[in-house]
């Protein structure tokens, strides 16, 4: 446990902007509208909430308090705390799970700086229609060559930070860029619900339709909110080996999570106006964000300069993302196998590379990838499914269980208030991981399998 070596956060604002740059990031800007939006609206936005708040939480403070505990990575604390078991392997899920979203989140994270580079050389002319506006993302993301360079272009920012360690590089590039992010999503989502039908896209936000429930959504929302918040792989047990053991861990935790949440809120206020005042259909997709949004750029004074703010802090808080999903990978070859960090991060960003090409050829690239199989998903879309759906679900599931069962909640909650700061609400907290996490993670997932509702 040699904490020195590993590094430290240099205090509670130190982590709670390194996790929150971790949490925040294209789940909540491109992930959290267009899936809402898939998703029917107003039903599938409570049912998030309620997730976040039920099972995100809860799961935000599990993870944290392995990771204070043990100071490792996943593999590596649940080795420390039950040696020669079968738990180690959950953490093992964790690394392979990084992983598999890294190589397609990368993926994504290079069509923002496509669309930087065209905010820099002015594609935004005026206030674009819906043809327009698709005809542009088809352009920006068709493109093998470019997709594919711009992939390699973000893993290569991503390693040169995470080269060089925690305190180093992560917690450096978030202080300053976070409140910037923040300020911007609070102009862009002023404009955007005073623009003319804004407000039928606020009550398609928030006004819930039940009878568009089902199975998928459900666990559309379970993923969504496990996606947002960076849960179910072991980031945030990571990110909590490196908390200084005097600040209030659990405090740190809910600030994060409620930030995070706040954030994707403040995406959907800017979206669903555009889109109604753009004429983009709700159900667009994944390209959603990437086509509603030249239209509000369009309709501010300097619209131009706003997107270029826009699609630089959204390609950082993308890097800032894309840092905690390697943090984990390297930090297990670095802290199980002996790796010098360095050479972890090169050797696996680059392996990452190689894992993301055919999502970067499934957005027109290559016809194989783009309706893959058959299913009229693209390659990037499965993957986003399996991985950032059902293996953080199961992830989260199993490290409740963890928790509640085999660890136990009081050695949990001694590890959280370790610092001396009683939690309020600990017994009630205990009861979420022990009885109403996995109860209610089981259902959606038995739900899902007796009607074969997968995707
Ligand atoms: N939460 C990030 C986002 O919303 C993505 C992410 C980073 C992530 N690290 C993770 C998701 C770990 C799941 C697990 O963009």
């Amino acid at each position: 446990m040699a904490t020195a070596n590993r590094g430290q956060w240099s205090g509670k604002t130190g982590f709670i902007l390194a996790a929150a740059g971790s949490a925040i990031g294209l789940g909540n800007i491109w992930r959290f509208p267009y899936t809402a939006g898939e998703n029917g609206g107003g039903a599938f936005v409570l049912i998030y909430l309620a997730f976040v708040m039920l099972i995100g939480i809860p799961v935000v403070l599990a993870e944290l308090s392995i990771g204070r505990k043990t100071e490792k990575n996943p593999v590596g604390a649940f080795k420390a705390l039950v040696p020669n078991s079968l738990w180690p392997y959950l953490g093992g899920l964790g690394v392979l799970t990084g992983f598999g979203i890294l190589a397609f989140y990368s993926v994504l994270a290079g069509w923002t700086l496509s669309y930087l580079y065209g905010a820099v050389t002015g594609i935004y002319g005026g206030v674009m229609n819906a043809e327009e506006s698709a005809a542009l993302f088809t352009h920006l993301i068709g493109d093998p060559v470019l997709t594919i360079s711009l992939t390699a272009a973000f893993l290569f920012l991503t390693v040169i930070v995470v080269r060089k360690g925690v305190s180093g590089g992560i917690e450096k590039a978030t202080k300053i860029l976070m409140p910037l992010l923040l300020l911007i999503l609070i102009i862009l989502a002023v404009r955007s619900v005073t623009l003319p039908g804004g407000s039928e896209g606020l009550a398609y936000l928030f006004t819930p339709d039940f009878s568009k429930l089902s199975g998928t959504v459900i666990m559309s929302a379970l993923g969504q909110a496990l996606f947002s918040l960076s849960l179910g792989m072991g980031a945030m047990i990571t990110y909590g080996s490196y908390f200084p053991k005097t600040e209030n861990l659990h405090q740190a935790g809910i600030a994060v999570a409620l930030f995070d949440t706040g954030i994707a809120i403040l995406a959907g206020l800017i979206i669903f106006p555009a889109l109604f005042f753009v004429g983009v259909e709700p159900g667009a997709g994944p390209g959603l964000v990437f086509i509603v949004l030249p239209s509000i750029f369009g309709s501010l004074p300097a619209g131009q300069l706003f997107a270029i703010a826009f699609y630089a802090l959204l390609a950082i808080a993308a890097l800032t993302s894309t840092i905690s999903l390697l943090e984990v990978v390297v930090a297990y070859f670095v802290d199980e196998k002996g790796w010098d960090r360095n050479k972890a991060a090169w050797i696996l960003g680059g392996l990452c590379f190689v894992l993301a090409v055919p999502s970067s050829l499934s957005s027109g690239g290559s016809a194989m990838f783009t309706d893959f199989l058959g299913t009229g998903l693209s390659f990037l879309d499965i993957n986003n499914i399996i991985w950032g759906n059902y293996s953080l679900t199961i992830g989260a599931l199993l490290i409740c269980l963890f928790v509640g069962w085999q660890w136990g909640i009081p050695t949990a909650l001694e590890s959280l208030e370790s610092s001396g700061h009683k939690m309020p609400g600990r017994n009630f907290l205990g009861f979420l991981i022990k009885v109403v996490c996995p109860v209610a993670i089981s259902i959606v997932l038995i739900y899902i399998i007796v009607t074969q509702q997968y995707f």
